[in-house]
């Protein structure tokens, strides 16, 4: 897809595979593609509150720098999913669970410092233990449940093998679920940015709170980068998979 060909219905995550500087982009409008990649453009700025043609309009600006940075998710559309469960896992999952432990104590340390000034940083301790304690048992059933299900359908694929049991009727059930808390990290990501002033620490803020926000924003980059890398990518190529390995093996020429 060229960017000029964008239109109000193209699905977001099309556009983010395709374009060139599309992050940059819907950034600048706010427009979620970490949670809202399954949606039409149109759909994804009006969540915003963004103009739709505004929006188009920055896509084709920003894929015209020479600068713009290549969507860098397009090889993983085709590297084996065995490969890309593992880069989930190795990149991401264990770097948000060193977060659980690494921001809360940070949080911790900027209230003892600042707390009495700035009433939010007990309320960022405590958003956190809820985030954290909703993450880390959402990163656990995938590594339990849906990964495990997923290599071993791309492993059926591949050798012809009927589609491997699983508690889930299809895979579409828990995708739903873990599309689900991806929402609510999402507002929750949202919530401590508000907390923390945007990450922009007030001039009186100690090197504790700034410490504090400075790992707070890279523990949004990393989470969307993660969500959107499950949400736009993984799951979506699960499915087709399922849909294939099944089909394949319903077809009369396998039975016979
Ligand atoms: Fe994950
Ligand atoms: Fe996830």
């Amino acid at each position: 897809m060229k960017p000029d060909e964008v239109a109000r219905t193209t699905i977001v995550r099309d556009i983010l595979l395709d374009i060139a500087g599309a992050e940059t982009a819907l950034e600048r409008h706010h427009v979620d593609y970490c949670c809202g990649g399954a949606l039409a453009l149109e759909e994804a700025c009006c969540r915003a509150g963004a103009d739709v043609h505004a929006v188009i309009a920055t896509l084709i600006d920003e894929a015209s720098k020479p600068g713009a940075q290549a969507p860098r998710d397009r090889e993983m559309l085709s590297v084996p999913l065995v490969d890309l469960v593992k880069k989930i896992v190795d990149d991401h999952h264990a770097r948000e669970r060193a977060d659980a432990t690494s921001l809360v104590a940070l949080a911790r340390d900027a209230v003892a410092v600042d707390g009495a000034s700035d009433a939010r940083l007990a309320k960022i301790v405590a958003l956190l233990e809820t985030h954290f304690g909703e993450l880390l048992p959402h990163l656990a059933f995938e590594e339990r449940h849906v990964f495990p299900y997923v290599v071993a359908l791309e492993r059926a694929g591949l050798d012809g093998t009927p589609p491997p049991a699983a508690l889930f009727a299809t895979i579409t059930e828990p995708i739903a679920e873990m599309i689900h808390e991806h929402e609510t990290a999402d507002h929750q990501l949202h919530d401590l940015r508000a907390l923390a002033h945007d990450y922009v620490a007030p001039p009186t803020a100690s090197d504790a709170t700034r410490a504090l926000y400075a790992a707070l924003a890279e523990h949004e980059r990393e989470l969307v980068r993660h969500m959107h890398l499950e949400g736009n990518v993984l799951f979506p190529r699960a499915e087709r998979l399922e849909q294939k390995v099944r089909a394949a093996f319903r077809s009369p020429r396998r039975r016979a």
